[in-house]
C-alpha cells in the first residue's frame, strides 16, 4: 500500500468527471487500499479517487473516526433522495474550509465492490452526506461550489496564497 498526494483547490484536475470503472482487478484493489490508507493518514472521512487525480469513479469511506468501518464504492449511482440536511462540510481537498451545505438527508445508492458485485444501500445523516459529497468529486464538483460567488472567491484567493507560500 502508498499514501497519495492528495490535490488541493482550485486545482483544475479536481474537476475532470471520472470514468466508469470496467475492469475489477488487482490494480484496482490496490487503489481501493491506497486511497484507505490515504485518507486514515489525513485523516478524513472520505476520499474520491479524482482527488488523487485517478479519473475513475472509486470513492472510499469511514464514518466511524475510529478506523473501524472501511467502505470503498466502485461506479456509486444515487437512486432516490428524501429529506434535507444542513451540516457542516469541509474537505481534504479544500483545506482549514468548513462550511454548511444542504443535502439530501436520506439517500439509496447502487454501486460495486471491488470485485465486481452490484450492491444497493441505504444511508442517512453522516454517511448520506459523505456520498453525496464524494460523488460530487467524480462529477468535478467541490462542496464550495454551492457557496455564494462572494465566499467562493475568497476560498480560492486564501487557498492560492497559501500554496504560494507552501511553494
Ligand atoms: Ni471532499
Amino acid at each position: 500500500m502508498a499514501l497519495r498526494q492528495i490535490l488541493h483547490h482550485p486545482d483544475p484536475r479536481l474537476r475532470v468527471k471520472a470514468e466508469p470503472v470496467t475492469v475489477f482487478d488487482a490494480d484496482l484493489g490496490t487503489l481501493v487500499d491506497d486511497m484507505l490508507e490515504t485518507m486514515y493518514d489525513a485523516p478524513g472521512i472520505g476520499l474520491a479517487a479524482t482527488q488523487i487525480n485517478v479519473h475513475q469513479r472509486v470513492v472510499v469511506i469511514d464514518v466511524s473516526r475510529d478506523g473501524s468501518a472501511p467502505m470503498h464504492f466502485i461506479n456509486p449511482r444515487i437512486l432516490t433522495r428524501d429529506g434535507e440536511e444542513e451540516m457542516e462540510e469541509g474537505c481534504l481537498s479544500v483545506p482549514g474550509i468548513f462550511e454548511t451545505v444542504r443535502r439530501a438527508d436520506r439517500i439509496t445508492l447502487a454501486y460495486q465492490d471491488r470485485d465486481g458485485n452490484a450492491l444497493e444501500m441505504a444511508a442517512d445523516g453522516l454517511l448520506a452526506v459523505c456520498i453525496q459529497h464524494e460523488i460530487d468529486h467524480l462529477d468535478g464538483k467541490l462542496f464550495v461550489d454551492y457557496l455564494s460567488q462572494l465566499k467562493q472567491s475568497r476560498i480560492r484567493k486564501k487557498l492560492e496564497k497559501e500554496q504560494r507560500l507552501a511553494g
